[in-house]
């Protein structure tokens, strides 16, 4: 309803400015001595409204509580009830907050990151609510508007730093899907902010290399203009950035290849002259890509560029590249 959605909005801009003031306090010292061994400036930390959630039990929680609103922190997942005592705890402890924001700026979410050695996961990140749809949420989007309006092209990255990191040096238009699946709901609101064609920047390891042909089926069936730019294996957007930056950024993107293209010689490197065994192992790469595209002009044109690439009759693929019939019971 819109009285939840006003608590859960209130609960949620309250937590981001405790955050933000404690990383700002003495309290913050050590995340502000970690923001600086990864390079992120000031100036980046106030932009991205980073934050500090304390190693305290129940600091935030306690706020709530004498706001009378912890109820509301907990269906936000900023707090939790004892299981054995009154009261309430801290879902985020001891990590370096970012806040997720609509893309008028107002924050939904939070994305924990663990600081130094301690124990647990590298990222904690708030639930899902009626405030925050992973489905149609994209990292950055608020920082990154202007930008992808302005270029017409959007750079879609893994991780909150790759995002933070890039615009750092200047590189603007980057968004991050945080391990999230690609929706049609996130292109759709890239397409509301004038992105003609999306730059995939993924991890330079076998898991970013993964990433695209996870992404290529909803892209394909959206028939979004994409491009991959492939990293120095070992980097992310965010190292590379630090190390090379906007230049680098800028001649990565330049060099970047249609998504077919990737495709096509990442399954099958040797195209047409490779063997019969080859192909049909690449076919089946290709196949859960191929099952998401609709029957219609996208599909006929993918076909038939496999066809190109392979060196095989574009007749015979459509039943090659059907989804696979569920086995019989
Ligand atoms: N992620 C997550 N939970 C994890 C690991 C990763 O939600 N346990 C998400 C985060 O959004 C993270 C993204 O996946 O930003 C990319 O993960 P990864 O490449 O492992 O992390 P980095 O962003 O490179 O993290 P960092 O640079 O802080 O080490
Ligand atoms: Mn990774
Ligand atoms: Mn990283
Ligand atoms: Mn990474
Ligand atoms: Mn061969």
């Amino acid at each position: 309803t819109a009285r939840e959605r006003q608590q859960l909005k209130e609960v949620t801009d309250l937590a981001a400015e405790h955050f933000r003031a404690l990383l700002w306090q003495d309290e913050g010292r050590a995340a502000r001595a970690y923001l600086a061994t990864r390079g992120v400036s000031e100036e980046t930390a106030q932009a991205f409204g980073l934050g500090w959630a304390a190693q305290s039990w129940s600091l935030l929680a306690d706020k709530l509580t004498r706001a009378g609103m912890v109820e509301w922190g907990v269906k936000a997942g900023l707090a939790q009830r004892r299981q054995n005592a009154d009261g309430y705890y801290d879902f985020f402890r001891s990590r370096l907050m970012v806040p997720i924001r609509a893309p008028e700026g107002r924050p939904i979410a939070f994305g924990g990151r663990l600081v130094g050695a301690e124990e647990g996961p590298k990222y904690l990140n708030s639930k899902e609510s009626r405030l925050y749809n992973k489905s149609e949420t994209l990292y950055g989007m608020d920082q990154a508007r202007d930008e992808i309006r302005r270029r017409k092209s959007a750079i879609l990255v893994e991780g909150y730093f790759d995002c933070i990191g890039l615009h750092q040096v200047g590189v603007r238009h980057a968004v991050a899907l945080c391990s999230t699946a690609l929706t049609p709901g996130h292109l759709q609101l890239l397409h509301r902010g004038e992105a003609r064609e999306l730059v995939l920047l993924l991890d330079g390891d076998q898991a970013g290399l993964n990433a695209v042909e996870r992404l290529a089926g909803p892209l394909l069936a959206a028939g979004a203009s994409t491009r991959v730019a492939l990293l120095p294996q070992g980097d992310d957007p965010d190292t590379f950035a630090r190390r090379e930056g906007m230049e680098g950024v800028e001649r990565l993107l330049q060099g970047a290849q249609p998504l077919t293209a990737h495709l096509f010689s990442s399954v099958l490197p040797e195209g047409g002259r490779a063997s019969f065994e080859e192909k049909m192992a690449a076919i089946e790469r290709l196949r859960p890509m191929a099952a998401q595209i609709p029957m219609g002009l996208v599909r006929s044109a993918f076909l038939n560029a496999v066809g190109a690439h392979f060196s095989l009759p574009v007749g015979d693929l459509e039943g090659a590249l059907r989804p696979k019939a569920p086995p019989k019971p």
